[in-house]
């Protein structure tokens, strides 16, 4: 039956081309479809802030080293990873990705939920030698970062960038990237203040190599490390009568 029914639609040339049509516009339904409620599928975080100079850069760091080939930033709606990471991952937490470092492979945990979980001294010294903390830890060495000064004049043009493709920084952020990068990480100088005026109350000021007077790439990837999953509350449990 069903070998007679090819063999008639196979030798007429219009029939089969609608056939194909046909079939193949249910797969393109299927993908297209749902866009036209995106607006409503996609969730709004208002509370959600940009990344600031420093964490930017040491985004770039972790795009450099390669950490994303190990690592993932995207907790999957699977109970197992929820009950380990936290929270699954929401589209809206990583609006301001560009490119987004959701991963596909887990050498290492996912860490899209890891800021304040560690110390900044624990992630120094596990960058300097994970084996220092984890003993039985096959992750590579990054002393160096803790070594190269990290290279700031190009902030501005970096936070410019971004803007054209959609993250909301200001003319002002982007006037005092290089400024605002030095005064996260020195809490003491008199660029400290505008970056909390900038980018909230809530930014984590400090010296997080422990050196206050010197600005270095492990710097700006301990900030970026210590801001994931943190832009934004959107993805956390909400109260039993607010989610009614
Ligand atoms: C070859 C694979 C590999 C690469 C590359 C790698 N890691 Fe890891 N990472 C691991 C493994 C395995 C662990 C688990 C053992 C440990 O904690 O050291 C880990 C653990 C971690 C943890 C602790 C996570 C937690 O929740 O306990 C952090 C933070 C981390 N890595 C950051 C980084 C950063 C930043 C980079 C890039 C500079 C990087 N890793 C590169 C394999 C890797």
């Amino acid at each position: 039956m069903a070998e007679f029914f090819h063999r008639k639609l196979e030798r007429n040339a219009i029939g089969f081309v609608v056939a194909i049509v046909a079939v193949a516009s249910i797969g393109g339904l299927v993908e297209i479809a749902p866009l036209f409620t995106i607006d409503e599928t996609v969730e709004d975080a208002p509370d959600m802030r940009v990344y600031t100079p420093l964490e930017l850069a040491g985004r770039n760091i972790y795009i450099r080293e390669g950490c994303y080939a190990c690592h993932s930033q995207m907790i999957r709606t699977l109970r197992d990873e929820v009950e380990r990471y936290g929270p699954y991952s929401l589209a809206v937490e990583s609006k301001y990705d560009h490119p987004m470092l959701w991963g596909s492979k887990r050498t290492g945990p996912d860490i899209a939920r890891l800021g304040d979980k560690y110390s900044d001294a624990w992630h120094v010294a596990h960058l300097i030698n994970p084996r220092d903390v984890v003993p039985e830890s096959v992750m590579p060495k990054y002393g160096w970062l803790a070594r190269n000064a990290l290279r700031t004049d190009d902030l501005g043009l970096h936070l410019k960038a971004m803007s054209r493709v959609g993250v909301p920084y200001t003319q002002e952020m982007i006037d005092n990237a290089t400024n605002d990068a030095f005064g996260q990480a020195s809490p003491d100088s008199s660029f400290a203040g505008g970056v909390t005026e900038r980018y909230g109350e809530a930014t984590h000021v400090r010296a997080f190599d422990g050196d206050a007077a010197r600005l270095t790439e492990m710097d700006a990837l301990v900030a970026y490390l210590q801001i994931l999953g943190k832009l934004t509350d959107a993805a956390q449990p909400k109260t039993a009568s607010a989610e009614e």
